[in-house]
């Protein structure tokens, strides 16, 4: 438990890697000796009103994921509550257990809308909702090595999802496009050991990944799309889109993908028929452009032929 806080920090900042900018100098900000100096006992809540110490409660001796949303955010937290909770069923029993899944809100959500928010995203077991107020929460986003401009704008705040393990106090920080085979693996394998630079790969998370096609529209499905949707294998948080490239008039689809929120605000008849069947889950806003959306549209009408040509589409 009593390691020396410069290892521990050496590890945090080897951990993140160099894309990570050292906006911060934690080490000639104090020089106390434990983990516990570096994160304070901050007082949180949770989805149940219940008061959890950041230090002693969240994160201490823990294999922790975090990440950071507020429960009316249609850009980019959707999608990072999508890739966590596909994370949280690759983990199974072992959440809970030996890793622990966290999202902290950092608009100072009221356990209400915490809980409504589970709801919305099916959030299973053993992963906590916390809230606390925003100048707190803004303090341990930046020790956590997240980039913290403006913490007032929310729309574009910082997405990332920090994964660590406290006793090794090793941190690695990902975004929220990461694949969630590479976050189940990196807790599993990568974060449970104690020599801070294995670099062994797992099979069974890393081998379970699907055919790879590596064309721009299956990149950005797979990175953008995937965590809520299939094509052809039953739906998720959002419908299975098999059909859907046919099915929709083109102009709608592309409008739709591009800016659901928009489309949702003004009350557009198919999205409102939609919202009820999928408890209201509003697809996010991910910021794409015109091209990027043609080559999703593009792709789906691929994965729909193949579909429709059989296993064998060799011929
Ligand atoms: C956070 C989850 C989430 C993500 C990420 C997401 N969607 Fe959706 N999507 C939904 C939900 C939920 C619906 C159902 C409508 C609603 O509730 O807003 C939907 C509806 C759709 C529909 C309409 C289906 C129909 O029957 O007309 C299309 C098309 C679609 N999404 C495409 C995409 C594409 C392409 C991406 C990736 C760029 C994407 N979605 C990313 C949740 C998501």
């Amino acid at each position: 438990m009593k390691r020396g806080l410069a290892l521990a920090l050496a590890a945090f900042f080897l951990a993140l890697g160099p894309s990570v900018q050292a906006q911060q100098t934690p080490a000639s900000q104090s020089r106390p000796q434990y983990h516990g100096d570096y994160f304070p006992n901050i007082v949180l809540h949770d989805q149940d009103g219940r008061a959890v110490r950041f230090y002693d409660d969240v994160i201490r001796g823990k294999v922790v994921a975090i990440n950071f949303v507020y429960t009316t955010c249609t850009t980019l937290c959707p999608l990072d509550t999508a890739q966590l909770r596909r994370l949280q069923q690759l983990l199974g029993d072992r959440l809970g257990r030996d890793i622990f899944m966290y999202s902290v809100s950092i608009n100072g959500d009221s356990p209400e809308a915490l809980r409504r928010y589970m709801r919305t995203y099916d959030v299973g077991p053993n992963w906590r909702f916390l809230t606390g107020s925003r100048e707190d929460v803004t303090r341990l986003q930046r020790l956590l090595g997240l980039r913290i401009d403006d913490p007032n704008d929310l729309r574009n705040h910082n997405a990332s999802i920090v994964l660590g393990n406290e006793r090794t106090a090793q941190w690695i920080r990902r975004a929220a496009y990461e694949n969630p085979q590479n976050l189940a693996e990196l807790l599993t394998v990568f974060l449970q050991n104690s020599a801070p630079n294995t670099s062994r790969r797992s099979q069974s998370y890393a081998a379970a990944g699907e055919v790879t096609d590596n064309s721009r529209g299956a990149y950005l499905f797979r990175t953008r799309c995937q965590s809520c949707h299939t094509i052809g294998g039953g739906d998720r948080l959002g419908p299975d889109l098999a059909g859907v490239a046919t099915a929709r008039p083109p102009a709608w689809l592309a409008r739709w993908i591009r800016e659901p929120d928009i489309m949702i605000a003004e009350r557009d008849p198919v999205a409102t028929a939609m919202l009820p069947r999928y408890r209201n889950l509003p697809m996010p806003n991910l910021g794409l452009g015109e091209a990027e959306v043609a080559a999703l549209i593009e792709h789906m009408r691929t994965q729909d032929q193949r579909r429709t040509a059989g296993p064998a589409h060799g011929h």
